[in-house]
């Protein structure tokens, strides 16, 4: 496998950059275009034969940390609308400290790019002794996770170099999206909502083409926040996880401080923090929380907050408050596919920071990339 930087100058850059191919690579083979007489689908080789055993599951438990964590938090609402099934998601320590209920009726999936991070790993120990059915989302063949789970889907995103996991959070999206399509496969009722988004799967790669066009425009952000103490992103529903994920870059490469909020808790405490200096990032796509978020936006003007608006193409003019917002505009996909098209300018805006504010960006200090101990 090809792992020099070819004509980037950062690992972090060449997996951000790289997007469009892994996540083409995650899904070769997987869908099935459908024609005549056979319906568009899925296909998940690993799991053929415990796709009845998840369907009859009590509840569906995922597991991870980190930016893993964050993957299987963005994919939860299509798996809960598709599956029809209890999803639950854990924290992997957490739910070791915890000694958190896990039953003999649980699909248990444990989503890790590395596939040996010792919180993780621990968690299957567990889940394994309390008799529930182990899946691994995983990208090393062979790894721990993978040895260890009773079955398996491999998100083939390629070999990641940087600390900071970039290409293989949006490949853990779309192979749990494709988890969800497989799962809710023998549902009648949602058969056109699962077409529409798996002709969304064949288009994404070229949105998220389409998206990192907005490497300058991140850049030139990334100028202006360079001095900053801390920035904060707010999002929802499909994209509270983008938030997280979002937040959870800017600190760990850049090292200002960041936090990822869901916009329905900013009147319980968070927006004690808006003034007319902290620079807030909202996310607006369009999808059934867009309503919500203007609101979030009119409150957060109000309050003087400095905001730059993520919001869908097109939809500037409508979420800038009179054009008083910055505003970055990104390609529409399906809803649920989202927030692999808005992570990439939070991903940019992340390296762009680093690189400006002279830190290492491909191995920030005191990280490494696969946490083996605890
Ligand atoms: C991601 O940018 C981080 N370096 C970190 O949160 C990572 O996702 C976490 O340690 C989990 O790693 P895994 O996916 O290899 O299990």
């Amino acid at each position: 496998e090809q792992i020099n930087k070819g004509k980037y100058e950062h690992y972090m850059q060449k997996e951000i950059h790289e997007q469009p191919e892994s996540l083409t690579t995650t899904m070769r083979g997987r869908l099935i275009r459908g024609g005549s007489c056979k319906a568009k689908s899925v296909l998940l080789g690993g799991l053929k034969d415990h796709l009845r055993t998840i369907r009859r599951s009590r509840r569906i438990v995922f597991i991870g940390c980190g930016t893993s964590y964050n993957a299987a938090l963005a994919a939860r609402p299509i798996l809960e609308e598709l599956s029809g099934i209890i999803v639950i998601m854990e924290i992997a320590s957490d739910l070791v400290d915890r000694q958190g209920p896990i039953y003999r009726e649980d699909t248990t999936v444990f989503v890790s790019q590395s596939g040996e991070t010792a919180d993780t790993l621990q968690a299957l120990e567990y889940a394994l002794e309390n008799g529930a059915l182990c899946v691994g989302i995983t990208n090393t063949v062979g790894s721990a996770i993978a040895r260890h789970t009773h079955c398996r889907i491999h998100i083939n995103a390629g070999c990641e170099i940087g600390v900071a996991s970039t290409k293989a959070y949006t490949s853990q999206i779309v192979v749990m999206a494709m988890l969800a399509l497989a799962i809710g496969d023998d549902t009648i009722s949602s058969q056109g909502r699962r077409e529409a988004i798996i002709d969304g799967l064949f288009d994404l790669p070229n949105k998220v083409k389409e998206v990192l066009k907005l490497d300058e425009e991140m850049k030139d952000l990334a100028k202006l926040l360079i001095a900053e103490q801390s920035l904060l992103v707010f999002g929802r529903g499909y994209n509270y996880a983008t938030a997280l994920e979002g937040a959870l870059k800017v600190k760990e490469v850049s090292l200002m401080h960041s936090e990822g909020i869901l916009a329905g808790e900013m009147k319980h405490g968070p927006l004690a923090l808006v003034d007319e200096t902290l620079p807030i990032v909202v996310i607006a796509t369009r999808d059934a929380c867009f309503s919500k978020q203007q609101s979030v936006i009119q409150q957060l003007h109000a309050r003087k907050g400095r905001l730059i608006v993520m919001c869908s193409k097109g939809d500037a003019a409508s979420v800038s408050v009179g054009g008083s917002c910055r505003t970055v505009e990104v390609p529409v996909v399906e809803d649920c596919l989202q927030p692999v098209i808005n992570i990439v300018p939070l991903q940019l805006l992340a390296y762009h920071l680093t690189v400006l504010r002279g830190y290492n960006v491909d191995q920030p200090r005191n990280l490494a990339k696969s946490v083996t101990t605890q």
